[in-house]
């Protein structure tokens, strides 16, 4: 492994032994698609289980840390360090027996995200990060795109959810961006992953409104060490608070902006 500080042995550790249970429970999902119950309540205990062991490994390793997951909420501790946790990245995915989701966790120092891990336990793809050191992926360095036109472009995005007050915009915002781009928009359904691509020069730009802290904390880092740009859709770095997100080369950055406004 190329990064090795402290921090990120910690998280490497945990994705591991996290990741072991996740894939068997990937595995059993086979069975219970074709069950009556469904699979949704196995889901929601998977999702808890796995975030218990992320968790607990993480406290070991770090009790003074805070603590900020999507299932459970806030642990708040007397310390400018914050894991934050997105235990299945991408349920719905995993829900559907498609193996396509990741577990993401970034670390907070003093408000900025300073190393993150992204790690899709199902694929094998380790992508880790941290602020001056680069990001990786498994052992390979990576690297944002260089395309500098919009119209060559793959761009990923996401949502919106069924109840989301912002739906009409997201359709707008949509529309727009697929009136410029000629090769073409997925979405994937794995917002962590889909940084992750991005930093990885898999694709050349991702854009997503109403995301959470938990979705992007690794990702940012991620981005922003493969020489990609993270802003709001404004092109400021509001983009927990105006909850709008863009990564990309800095072109791409820009020409998306412009067709947004
Ligand atoms: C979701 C995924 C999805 C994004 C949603 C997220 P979850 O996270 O990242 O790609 O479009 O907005 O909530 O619920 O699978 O952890
Ligand atoms: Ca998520
Ligand atoms: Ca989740």
């Amino acid at each position: 492994m190329k990064l090795n500080s402290a921090n990120i042995n910690i998280l490497v550790k945990t994705c591991r032994n996290a990741a072991k249970v996740l894939i068997r429970d990937f595995g059993e999902l086979e069975h219970l698609q074709v069950s009556l119950k469904g699979p949704g309540d196995f889901v929601t205990a998977s999702d808890k289980k796995v975030e218990k062991i992320i968790i607990e490994e993480l406290q070991k390793a770090r009790p003074n840390y805070s603590i900020l997951s999507e299932e459970i909420g806030e642990i708040k501790n007397d310390s400018e360090f914050k894991w934050i946790i997105d235990p299945i990245d991408g349920t719905s995915n995993f829900l559907h027996g498609i193996p396509h989701f990741a577990i993401s966790i970034g670390l907070e120092y003093n408000g900025e995200i300073i190393c993150g891990i992204i790690y899709d336990p199902i694929k094998d793809e380790m992508f880790i990060a941290e602020k001056g050191n680069g990001s990786y992926m498994n052992n390979k360095r990576l690297r944002v795109s260089a395309r500098t036109k919009l119209k060559d472009c793959i761009i990923f995005s996401g949502g919106p959810r069924f109840n989301s007050e912002n739906k009409e915009l997201v359709f707008e915002e949509y529309k727009k961006i697929s009136a410029k781009v000629h090769t073409a928009i997925r979405k994937f359904g794995s917002a962590s992953l889909d940084l992750a691509y991005v930093a990885a020069g898999r694709c050349d730009g991702f854009w997503q409104r109403d995301l959470n802290y938990w979705d992007i904390a690794a990702g940012i880092i991620l981005v922003k060490e493969s020489g990609g740009f993270i802003t709001d859709f404004n092109g400021d770095h509001k983009y927990l608070e105006n909850k709008t997100l863009l990564a990309a080369n800095s072109k791409i950055n820009n020409e998306i902006i412009e067709v947004l406004k």
